[in-house]
């Protein structure tokens, strides 16, 4: 796509979810342990779209865990508030839903049916769930009832399916479209693939094809004119951006640069890395200082919270192992700066990594299931003891 032209689902040719109009059509991808508050504003410094937050599981949600609610963060200034809840049970979904709206904590609910790890789908739950195709619909038609009395839209987000010969995602687009949601998000990959190969753009055009609600497409894009290839190459409403934006954040700029049809791409200097990391470690003290009891606790947390961060903004910039070790293992700002001062400002942005794959990218593997899962499709039973009672992922 070239130019200034919108496409899209919404009247401006942007994203429409429900109530809401979303310029440019680009969704932060729910990441556990990542997509906190302070990352969440870090990224929103740079352009528009949804920002969604981590994770969070309706049992938890349900039981009041103070962990939990303190997850259930959002800036002053973001709209829509975007949460992810994880269920396996539709009572108790329906039931955090409806603390979510008659609590006002949110303005969009994604539901994950995506997550691959054995923890979660040895019980059914995650990227196993849709397979059960009634439990599917049922949970998701609850949470869709419990949220449209208050006019909050809720949207699923899945994989293609358990492995390649047993593939669900248009089936479970479908009933999710039948059930209510105002959108799906599809990652290209099967559980079995985990976040190895490459995403099937292909499956994410099929999947447009098959339905009437917006469709968004996640997997692999790390530069923003990939998503602009994904657009041209599925049809799709708008994009789900996660792994490419880690240690990126101005990842957002280019993106809302390349839907408005510019041509500039931001190559940061270190120096402006070092910037970007100084700001967003400073939010991330600001999240963990709020709150806190103790203040110098509060400055500790943000900063072991930004640690894991380290590793992806140096990706390819010649800075030596021992400088690296040191800022992975920062307890104050104070610590941080002297040590950013250590970086030569002037150093080019490693245009070697454009384009490569970084955060997750681990090996396909076996998808455990609870006994008999697969040879029973139909049965809507809810899985004992899928419900993690820790939310984050
Ligand atoms: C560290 C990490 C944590 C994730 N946590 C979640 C999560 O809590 N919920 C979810 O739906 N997907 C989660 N995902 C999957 C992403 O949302 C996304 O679907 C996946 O990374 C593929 O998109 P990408 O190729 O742009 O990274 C996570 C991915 C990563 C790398």
């Amino acid at each position: 796509m070239s130019g200034s032209g919108r496409q899209g689902s919404g009247p401006g040719g942007g994203l429409r979810i429900g109530r809401h109009e979303v310029w440019p059509p680009v969704v932060l991808a729910p990441m556990a342990g990542i997509t906190n508050v302070g990352f969440r504003r870090l990224c929103r410094e740079q352009g528009g779209g949804i920002y969604v937050c981590e994770m969070i599981t309706t049992v938890a949600l349900v039981e009041r865990n103070p962990k939990t609610l303190r997850m259930i963060a959002f800036g002053d200034d973001e709209r829509p508030r975007s949460l992810q809840l994880y269920g396996t049970d539709p009572e108790i979904t329906a039931a955090a839903v409806r603390i979510v709206v008659e609590k006002d904590l949110a303005d969009h609910i994604d539901l994950n049916f995506g997550c691959p790890v054995p923890k979660v789908t040895r019980k059914g739950g995650g990227s196993a769930l849709p397979w059960r195709r009634r439990l599917f619909a049922r949970l998701v038609r609850a949470a869709v009832d419990a949220a449209s009395p208050a006019g909050v839209p809720v949207t699923v987000k899945m994989r293609k399916g358990i492995d390649d010969d047993h593939l669900t995602y248009v089936e479970a687009g479908l009933a999710a479209q039948d059930a209510g949601v105002a959108a799906v998000a599809l990652h290209g990959r099967t559980a079995a693939q985990r976040y190895s190969g490459t995403a099937d753009w292909d499956a994410i055009a099929t999947l447009k094809q098959a339905l009437d609600v917006p469709v968004l497409g996640n997997g692999d894009i790390w530069e923003a004119d990939d998503a602009l290839r994904m657009v041209a190459h599925t049809g799709v409403d708008g994009v789900v951006i996660g792994r490419g934006c880690l240690g990126r954040p101005w990842l957002f700029a280019d993106l809302e640069a390349a839907f408005e049809g510019r041509p500039e791409r931001r190559l940061p200097t270190l120096g402006e890395v070092a910037a970007t990391m100084r700001r967003h470690a400073e939010l991330l003290v600001d999240q963990f200082t709020a709150g806190a009891r103790n203040p110098a606790r509060g400055e500790r947390d943000g900063c072991t919270d930004f640690r894991k961060h380290v590793a992806w903004y140096l990706k390819g910039f010649p800075v030596g192992s021992e400088l690296r070790r040191e800022l992975a293992m920062i307890e104050s700002l104070a610590q941080l700066d002297d040590l950013l001062g250590k970086l030569d400002p002037a150093e080019p942005f490693p245009v070697a990594t454009l384009g490569q794959p970084r955060g997750r990218t681990n090996s396909p593997g076996k998808v455990f299931l609870p006994d008999g899962w697969l040879a029973s499709r139909d049965d809507d039973t809810v899985p004992e003891g899928a419900e993690l009672a820790d939310s984050g992922g």
